[in-house]
């Protein structure tokens, strides 16, 4: 099923989903939109969170049910500023999300196998448009490096890994014929260029 309104950014860790969340965001039509991401800030959340920092380590199953909880309260709780998509979407906002079930498709596949994650994320919605930020993880990771504290997955070997396991998923959902418009963006290109092609393809569903 497709959720009208919804809009995905997916891509590696530094291909710039959330810098161009934060420039649909200073757009002057702000207020129509819905922002958020994946983890959320509910609790699951936070703890998700954690996890990413190194603080708890998991056994990689239990990541993959606390990633599609997480989803769920995501899609239909109230457990964080950032959730009742759902209800946010059939309101009329626009909804962009940075990450959705595509991260958990992809890097779980990587971390304990694809048959968990796929059967923990068939019954979720697909968004309207889902955009694909495809980029070298090379140039991802100099990115990510920069910006100073890392995460547990933030390491060139699980990073390549991920690229590849991405272009699989994303290839693999074109040939469903979901009706899920897929976006692919060169996401090496200036932040500047990929914005106006953000722009192009939303326009449609203002
Ligand atoms: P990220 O989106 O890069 O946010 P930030 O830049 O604020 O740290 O971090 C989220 C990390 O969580 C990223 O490495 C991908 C991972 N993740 C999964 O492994 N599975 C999922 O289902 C989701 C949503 C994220």
């Amino acid at each position: 099923m497709i959720l009208k309104n919804f809009i995905v950014f997916e891509g590696i860790d530094g291909a710039g989903t959330s810098t161009q969340i934060k420039i649909l965001q200073k757009r002057k039509d702000a207020e129509r939109f819905f922002f958020t991401t994946e983890p959320t800030d509910s609790e699951t959340g936070k703890f998700l969170r954690k996890m990413l920092k190194g603080d708890v380590e998991l056994d990689p199953r239990t990541s993959a049910f606390l990633f599609a909880a997480d989803r769920n309260e995501h899609l239909y709780g109230k457990g964080g500023t950032n959730c009742g998509v759902i209800e946010q979407a059939q309101k009329g906002k626009i909804v962009v999300s940075d990450r959705y079930l595509f991260s958990s498709l992809t890097y779980q596949s990587v971390t304990c196998g694809d048959e968990l994650p796929r059967r923990l994320n068939e019954s979720f919605p697909l968004p309207e448009i889902l955009f694909f930020f495809d980029i070298n993880p090379e140039i991802s990771l100099k990115r990510v490096l920069g910006r100073g504290e890392t995460e547990i997955y933030e390491k060139l070997d699980f990073q390549k890994a991920t690229a590849e396991r991405y272009r699989a998923v994303i290839d693999e959902y074109e040939k469903m014929n979901t009706g899920m418009k897929i976006v692919h963006l060169d996401a090496s290109q200036p932040v500047e260029k990929v914005a106006d092609l953000i722009n192009q393809h939303i326009l449609p569903i203002l």
